[in-house]
């Protein structure tokens, strides 16, 4: 069973990590039987499915009841699961609790949050001090989109280059076993995946990090925006209200349901 010594390895054994985001029993479940190594239940869940404008509205319950619907369709995964804008920033007591309910009733393997400074910094060592892996996320951090000012690429001036990469090895300092990288120059990326000893996941954050994620809706085309960094393997998007027409227009005409598709009394 994939577990966090399992990234190392595979760093050190220069093996590049896979993640997909994943938010529901059939993503979680197609994510898996795709063999990524561990899958994220991101709280860009609340872009991709709830219809939010961003990240900032998703709540623990949210990423609770998404979170635990993975598990039941990728019973074998590593799952990690993100703390939500809030869960743990206040105060070291509730963050742990919203870290411990993240994996008691999400059944996550591990969370993530956002963020270096230094109150990001105790709240991974006070979550690690509970025995929950945490993966940390810095760069262009989603949930700081007021504070950046939009989405904004980070650390492209000397100085914020040298802060991210100081960042990254504190995080390292602080316990957490994974960091994600996004919407950083490459050179960044292949700097701080040269210096910290953790796995680094990159997303927009060039081809050197030890990893690579995606979101499950870009990968598939079903997303409405299309970052550079983003790849599509797929344009479900045009393909899916076609399929959804067909349907209507079966049932409008008589053609569905077939006879193939009733059900008969038992003798006949
Ligand atoms: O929420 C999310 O999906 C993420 C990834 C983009 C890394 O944090």
């Amino acid at each position: 069973m994939i577990n966090i010594k399992s990234f190392k390895k595979m760093k050190q054994k220069g093996e590049k990590i896979v993640m997909i985001t994943a938010y529901d029993y059939p993503s979680g479940k197609f994510v898996q039987e795709a063999g990524a190594d561990l899958i994220l239940v991101g709280d860009s869940l609340g872009m991709v499915v709830l219809g939010y404008e961003n990240t900032l509205d998703v709540t623990v319950s949210d990423m609770i009841h998404h979170c635990a619907a993975v598990r039941r369709g990728a019973t074998d995964s590593f799952v990690v699961v993100d703390m939500p804008f809030m869960s743990y920033h206040l105060d070291l007591n509730e963050t742990k609790k919203n870290a411990a309910s993240l994996i008691l009733k999400g059944k996550a393997n591990a969370v993530k949050l956002e963020g270096g400074k230094p109150s990001r910094l105790e709240a991974i060592e006070a979550i690690v001090d509970c025995e929950i892996p945490v993966v940390a996320h810095l760069g262009l951090t989603p949930q700081s989109i007021h504070s950046f000012g939009g989405y904004v690429v980070q650390g492209k001036s000397k100085k914020t280059f040298e802060d991210i990469l100081n960042q990254a090895l504190k995080i390292e300092k602080a316990g957490a076993f994974m960091l994600v990288l996004e919407g950083i120059p490459e050179q960044l990326g292949k700097e701080i995946s040269e210096t910290i000893s953790i796995p680094t996941i990159g997303i927009g954050a060039g081809r050197f990090t030890d990893g690579q994620v995606l979101v499950y809706h870009d990968i598939l085309g079903m997303a409405d925006i299309r970052p550079k960094f983003v790849k599509n393997y797929a344009k479900l998007s045009a393909e899916i209200p076609g399929y959804l027409e067909k349907f209507c227009k079966e049932v409008k005409e008589g053609k569905f349901p077939q006879i193939d598709n009733v059900y008969q009394p038992i003798d006949e």
